[in-house]
């Protein structure tokens, strides 16, 4: 645990808020990015007609608003970063689809009580920014009714090495926010015991695309 939790959320904001107009402009330039392609096909294989989704760890909303534009009824973005939520609020407003979507800025571990369930729940490249990983997965999936999906960091031998430096640069020059690397296996376990099982898997070089459905 961090010594200071709301310093680590503050660091967290501040982090991703100063990269949220370069992920906008990403988005607005070239789309989604290839895992959250994936994640779609992954998705998309599940029926998601009138649907229901809510994204912890948002960005800039860029997936679950395409996941309405493939059917996804209503949506609920949250997110730690005050800019990556502005952002979404932007291209939903964009897209048109500002009236079928809720956002929060926050940490959805302290939010847990305000956020509703959905069919499905998305965690794109987050579990590697939260130091409790296991109670943001608790959290997440309980929200879940049918899917969980995901994406966590391909455990091959490059990006542990690229993590692990990352991971002590940010100790050594005491970055208020730094990456995490978990037990990647242990999460996917613990998913199974919350009784989701895999039906989607593919991996890129630096991720592992995972969507779970819900079986008891
Ligand atoms: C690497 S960014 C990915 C953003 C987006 N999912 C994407 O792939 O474009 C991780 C995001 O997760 C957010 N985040 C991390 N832990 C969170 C938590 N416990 N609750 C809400 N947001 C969280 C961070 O603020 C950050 O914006």
């Amino acid at each position: 645990m961090s010594c200071c939790q709301s310093c680590s959320l503050q660091g967290t904001n501040d982090f991703f808020s100063s990269q949220s107009k370069r992920y906008l402009k990403t988005f607005h330039k070239k789309g989604l990015g290839k895992e959250q392609k994936y994640l779609l096909e992954g998705i998309a294989t599940l029926d998601i007609q009138g649907c229901t989704a809510l994204e912890v760890g948002c960005g800039v909303g860029g997936l679950h608003l395409t996941l309405m534009q493939h059917g996804v009824d209503y949506a609920t973005g949250i997110d730690i970063s005050e800019g990556m939520i502005a952002g979404a609020r932007q291209l939903a407003r964009e897209l048109g689809l500002e009236k079928r979507v809720t956002y929060h800025v926050g940490d959805i571990v302290n939010l847990n009580e305000h956020i509703r369930e959905a069919d499905i729940v998305l965690l794109d490249k987050v579990v590697c920014c939260y130091e409790q990983v296991l109670r943001l997965i608790e959290v997440s999936s309980k929200k879940s009714v049918r899917v969980f999906a995901f994406t966590y960091p391909n455990p091959n031998f490059l990006v542990k090495i690229s993590f692990k430096g990352l991971i002590a640069l940010g100790v050594l020059l005491k970055w208020k926010f730094r990456p995490y690397w978990h037990d990647w296996n242990a999460l996917l376990h613990t998913l199974e015991t919350y009784g989701f099982t895999q039906t989607y898997n593919n991996s890129t070089i630096m991720w592992n695309i995972c969507v779970m459905k819900r079986v008891k």
